[in-house]
């Protein structure tokens, strides 16, 4: 071989190592080099028209915030996936490209993570799951799946035993006297683990405490407040003043209820006994001025606790709280009872 031809052969050898060193050093170009010194969540809700979700995920940023110090800088990012699975997907495949280092999702379909998981387990990024549970094995998947929630049956008997002991201690609530309480119930949304449990284990708990029930219509109202009170006003026009009980799967319908019925004129024993499930703000405040009679407390404040203590946890490699998760992968938050008696101590929070 002659000098030149080696010298040659020896200078394209070098340029190739540079230019691999330097692919190497700059993350492939297409993610920002990690620092453990700065997390990046994203977050991305189902909708931005739930006030429940809206409350945990302002609780959320809190923590995150309060969880930052001088040498660790926390940048949260929230979006929403606008009622729209494909969306959804989309708006994480973008916090993705930007380089975030964990994902904070509550789907917008439940039954249909596998894109999502996809995308983050091909760049190696943990996904907490929360508030819509995926099915379990779609969590099983890969070991950097999570889920941030509740134990959905537990709210549905906490409903029925707070509205059975109100019925105990107020048997005015059969307002025609025939032994049985005439009752309506408001479902949140088609195939949601909250929805279908609460509705089911309400009902049942109240048979199982001895409670005569009628069941007049059962409505869905997406957990939303504007459409269960059309729900209920068309209701009471259907059953006028038969309408003894209101069962709500969330505050929010609960109180898009009370609506229709103080539009209707309604006071004094006109007015049905309406029980939801949140202890959101609005809905304690009706609990106080008799509007409502219960509601169970979804901790949301837990849950968002939860959730930030996690991500930075996954981030850093650390094993303090998930080592106490069920299955290693579930972290269940524990609901509880609200009525008159103490709803006090709901609202100081
Ligand atoms: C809450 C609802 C909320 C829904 C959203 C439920 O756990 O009780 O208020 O609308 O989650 O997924
Ligand atoms: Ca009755």
């Amino acid at each position: 071989m002659s000098k030149r031809n080696e010298r040659n052969r020896k200078y394209k050898r070098v340029i190739a190592v540079t230019l691999m060193l330097t692919l190497l050093a700059s993350g492939c170009g297409k993610e920002k080099p990690k620092s453990n010194n700065i997390l990046r969540v994203g977050v991305v809700t189902y909708t931005q028209d739930d006030p429940f979700i809206n409350a945990m995920t302002d609780k959320l940023k809190e923590n995150f915030k309060e969880m930052e110090s001088e040498d660790f800088k926390i940048i949260v990012s929230v979006k929403n996936g606008d009622d729209n699975q494909q969306d959804q997907n989309e708006i994480v495949e973008e916090m993705i490209d930007a380089g975030c280092d964990v994902l904070c999702v509550n789907l917008v379909d439940r039954t249909a993570p596998s894109r999502i998981i996809r995308m983050a387990k091909q760049e190696s990024i943990p996904i907490i799951f929360f508030n819509r549970e995926p099915v379990k094995e779609d969590i099983m998947q890969w070991e950097k799946l999570y889920y941030v929630g509740c134990d959905a049956e537990q709210s549905g008997v906490m409903q029925g035993e707070i509205v059975a002991n109100y019925l105990k201690n107020h048997p005015e609530v059969d307002v025609n006297k025939d032994g049985k309480i005439q009752y309506v119930l408001l479902e949140g949304e088609a195939g949601h683990q909250d929805a279908i449990s609460r509705t089911d284990y309400a009902v049942k708990t109240l048979i199982e405490h001895d409670v005569k029930l009628e069941k007049l219509s059962y409505q869905f109202a997406d957990w939303n407040r504007g459409q269960a009170e059309n729900r209920m006003t068309r209701l009471i026009q259907q059953y006028g003043k038969e309408i003894e009980l209101v069962i709500s799967n969330n505050d929010e319908m609960a109180l898009g209820a009370v609506e229709a019925c103080r539009k209707a004129g309604y006071r004094g024993n006109d007015w049905p006994v309406i029980f939801g499930i949140d202890g959101l703000e609005d809905a304690l405040n009706a609990i106080k001025n008799g509007q409502m009679q219960g509601t169970v407390y979804n901790d949301n404040e837990d849950q968002a606790s939860e959730l930030a203590k996690l991500s930075v946890e996954v981030f850093r490699g650390d094993n303090k709280y998930r080592s106490q998760l069920t299955d290693g992968r579930y972290y269940v938050s524990e609901y509880r009872q609200v009525d008159e008696e103490n709803v006090d101590e709901f609202l100081e929070k």
